[in-house]
């Protein structure tokens, strides 16, 4: 399990580290001690996570100017030689993937093998298509070994909307014949409050990601849902740009966390249950362009017949857009 557990930038920059990060960040210009100190402790404590900083972000934790902060961060990409990966970096980054499954033959086939890490998946639907009852499959079954199509990952969830139910863990992992005491402490729960605080609890993850989670490297981090407390939080008529904005900026934190520590970010969008919106192109409601640019696998869930559930994968860039029909049963997720 060691060669996979979350190392921070090597998994994406391939650098080895010789010199030490906390070298690489004093050897940086316009950074002396006390500032790679700051930089340090609030979690700018490699070249990537400052490459990738905006300059106010430096500026607020480490009070230097604007204009040092700049410095600094151009020099980090520099320092990284990021933006350019060979073919072999990319197909080794690729053989990296985790592909998380769900128990569904039909879901885990439309997948191409499962929820990816790496990247950020959605799925987004009417209320009760199924995307709660998704994020407790999966926060389950991560824990499985790779041979039974889980990670031996933990799991952080994040919680919007007060969905998290133990109980439905505990079901689900007795049908697994896992040990549900186990499967329980290994998830990290927190509830958001409102948007800020939600975008707060994302920053602060990646703490708990360094760490692991009993020993295990976080393979899943769940944000169920993504949006309903910026709807809440900016649904005046002029507040649009600026949730936008903030959605933007959450999605960029939650990208980093899956790229650089290799685990599946699973988020959940809800969309009002008009079905003439969904003619043409049912991805047009969501989140505007934010959320669907941000996501690389996107599902949209609808409710289907006899109480089944319909899955259809939107704009893969390499997968077919197929649907899978599936059932909620108190194992999980089932084929019909
Ligand atoms: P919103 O969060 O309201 O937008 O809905 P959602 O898409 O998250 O739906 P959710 O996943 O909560 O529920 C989907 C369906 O799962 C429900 O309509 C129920 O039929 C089923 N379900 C929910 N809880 C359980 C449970 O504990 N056991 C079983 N067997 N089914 C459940
Ligand atoms: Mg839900």
């Amino acid at each position: 399990m060691s060669e996979d557990i979350n190392e921070g930038p090597q998994v994406t920059d391939g650098t080895v580290k010789t010199e030490t990060e906390e070298d690489k960040i004093n050897g940086l210009p316009g950074v002396g001690a006390a500032t790679a100190e700051k930089l340090m402790v609030t979690g700018f404590d490699n070249l990537m996570s400052i490459s990738v900083a905006s300059p106010g972000q430096l500026v607020d934790v480490a009070g230097v100017t604007e204009a040092t902060a700049r410095k600094i961060i151009y020099a980090a990409r520099d320092k990284l030689d990021m933006g350019f990966e060979s073919g072999e970096d990319l197909l080794k980054k690729r053989e990296q993937i985790v592909k998380l499954t769900t128990g569904c033959k039909a879901f885990d086939e439309m997948l191409a093998g499962g929820f990816e890490s790496g990247s950020i998946s959605e799925c987004f639907g009417e209320f009760g298509s199924s995307k709660s009852q998704i994020a407790h499959v999966l926060a389950v079954r991560v824990q499985l070994s790779k041979d039974q199509g889980g990670a031996d990952g933990s799991v952080i969830f994040l919680d919007g909307e007060s969905t998290f139910r133990p109980e439905r863990i505990i079901q689900i992992a007795n049908g697994l014949g896992l040990n549900h005491e186990e499967v329980l402490k290994n998830i990290k729960v927190a509830r958001a409050f409102n948007s800020d605080h939600q975008m707060l609890l994302a920053e602060k993850s990646e703490d708990i990601i360094k760490e692991g989670i009993n020993g295990l490297p976080v393979k899943l981090l769940v944000m169920d849902s993504l949006t309903s407390h910026f709807r809440a939080d900016f649904s005046g008529r002029g507040e649009l740009a600026v949730r936008q904005q903030k959605l933007n900026r959450h999605m960029h934190v939650l990208m980093k966390l899956a790229n650089q520590y290799n685990l599946c970010v699973y988020v959940t969008n809800q969309v009002m249950a008009k079905p003439d919106m969904f003619f043409g192109d049912p991805t047009a409601a969501i989140g505007g362009n934010i959320v669907g640019h941000n996501s690389q696998t996107r599902i949209y869930l609808r409710k289907g017949k006899k109480g089944t559930r319909v899955g259809k994968l939107i704009d893969s860039p390499y997968l077919a857009d197929t649907e899978a029909i599936f059932k909620i049963t108190e194992n999980g997720m089932e084929d019909v």
